[in-house]
C-alpha cells in the first residue's frame, strides 16, 4: 500500500535546507522519502516559491492553497511545519474538512493557547484525524533507553537535574519539559521563574526556572543565543549520572563505584553511552506507516495530543506565573 503525504510550511524542518544526499535525516520531507510506504508528496507554503523549491527537491507537487491540497491531492497524512503561532490556524480547519487526512504530524509546540488545545482535542475525539506531535526525543531510541534505565531506578533515585538552554521558555523550553516528563513519567512542578535573557521570539524570553520532578530538584538556566545555541541536560541520581549534551546528540551514563582509596566516584559506562538523536524523525515516520497499515491507535498514544497537553500545561503554568 502506498500513502499520500502533504507538508504544509516548507521551511527548515520541512526539508528546505537539508542535504538529501547524506544519510543523516532531520526533516519531514526526507524522512518520508526514506520510508518506502509514502509514494506521493504534496506541498504548500504561503510563500509559493518555497513549496515549489521543496517539491522540486523531494519530487512532488506544490499546491496553491491548503484547500486545494486537501481536496485534489487527498493526503492520508499531513505534516504541519508552519511557524509556532500558525499551527492552530492550519490544523483546526483541516481537522474539520471533508477531506481531512487520517493522521496529522504536527511540529511542536502543538499550539500556543489552552483554548486551542481544547478545540483540537475535541475535534480529534469527534472522529477527526489523529494528531501526533514531533517532540523529537520521544521518537529517539537512545532517549527511550534512558527513560527505561530511569524507570528501573538503575542509578538509584534521581537527586538533581540541571539544564542549560537557549531560545525561549515556550519555543525551546517545551523540549525540556517534554523530555523530563517523558523520562520521569510525571509532572514537572515549578517553584520559581525569572528572566534570564531574550530570545528571537519577541514575547518569549528565555527563563531561569526552579522546580522539581519525581524526587529530583530541577534547575533550568537560560543562555543568550547571541553567544551560541545550547541544550545540555545533566541528571544526577544517587548512584550515577546521565549527561545529555549537544542537544541530546551525545548521551553519557556514569555509574557510581568505589575506588582503591575507598572514595565514591563515577565511572563511564561505555556500553550505555553513545550517540543520541539517531534520526528520530525516521522512527516517527515508520511508526505512522505502521499505524496507517494496521490502524492500531495504541501505537500513537505516547506521542499524541494527550501527552503534548501535559507538556503544554506546564509551559502555560510557567508563563502565567512569570507574567503575574
Ligand atoms: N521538533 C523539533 O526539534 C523542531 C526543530 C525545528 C523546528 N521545529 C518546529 O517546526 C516549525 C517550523 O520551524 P522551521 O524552523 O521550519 O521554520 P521556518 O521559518 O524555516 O519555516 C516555516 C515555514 O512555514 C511557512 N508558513 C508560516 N505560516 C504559514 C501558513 N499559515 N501557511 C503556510 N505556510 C506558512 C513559512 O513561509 C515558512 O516557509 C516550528 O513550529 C518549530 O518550532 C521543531
Amino acid at each position: 500500500m502506498s500513502y499520500r503525504v502533504a507538508i504544509i510550511g516548507c521551511g527548515m524542518i520541512a526539508g528546505y535546507y537539508e542535504d538529501f544526499a547524506v544519510p543523516a535525516t532531520y526533516s519531514h520531507a526526507k524522512a518520508y522519502l526514506r520510508n518506502g510506504v509514502f509514494g506521493e508528496l504534496g506541498f504548500y507554503d504561503r510563500h509559493p516559491e518555497r513549496a515549489e523549491a521543496l517539491a522540486a527537491k523531494a519530487g512532488g507537487k506544490a499546491y496553491d492553497s491548503i484547500e486545494e491540497l486537501l481536496s485534489s491531492f487527498r493526503p492520508d497524512v499531513v505534516s504541519v511545519c508552519v511557524t509556532d503561532d500558525e499551527h492552530f490556524a492550519v490544523m483546526e480547519p483541516m481537522m474539520r474538512s471533508a477531506y481531512a487526512p487520517r493522521l496529522i504530524f504536527a511540529e511542536k509546540p502543538v499550539c500556543t493557547r489552552r483554548d486551542e488545545l481544547e478545540r483540537l482535542l475535541e475535534l480529534q475525539s469527534a472522529g477527526g484525524p489523529v494528531v501526533i506531535v514531533n517532540h523529537s526525543r520521544r521518537f529517539d531510541t537512545a532517549h527511550q533507553r534512558i527513560r527505561e534505565l530511569l524507570a528501573r531506578r538503575e542509578l538509584g533515585e534521581p537527586v538533581r537535574v540541571h539544564v542549560d538552554y537557549y531560545g525561549g521558555w515556550r519555543h525551546m523550553g517545551v523540549h525540556i519539559v517534554d523530555t523530563l516528563q517523558f523520562f520521569f513519567d510525571g509532572e514537572l512542578h515549578i517553584d520559581r521563574l525569572d528572566y534570564a535573557c531574550g530570545s528571537k521570539y519577541v514575547d518569549d524570553p528565555t527563563l531561569n526556572v526552579e522546580g522539581s520532578i519525581a524526587s529530583a530538584t530541577v534547575r533550568l538556566d537560560g543562555f543568550l543565543e547571541d553567544f551560541y545555541q545550547i541544550l545540555d541536560m545533566n541528571i544526577m541520581c544517587e548512584a550515577g549520572q546521565i549527561k545529555l549534551t549537544d542537544f541530546g546528540n551525545r548521551i553519557d551514563v556514569l555509574r557510581k563505584t568505589v575506588n582503591a582509596e575507598h572514595e565514591n566516584v563515577l565511572e563511564l559506562d561505555a556500553d550505555c553511552s553513545g550517540s543520541g538523536m539517531n534520526n528520530p524523525i525516521c522512527n516517527a515516520v515508520d511508526l505512522m506507516a505502521e499505524y496507517l497499515e494496521n490502524g492500531d491507535h495504541c501505537l500513537l498514544v505516547p506521542f499524541g495530543m494527550e501527552q503534548a497537553a501535559k507538556t503544554m500545561n506546564v509551559i502555560w503554568k510557567g508563563s502565567d506565573a512569570y507574567q503575574s
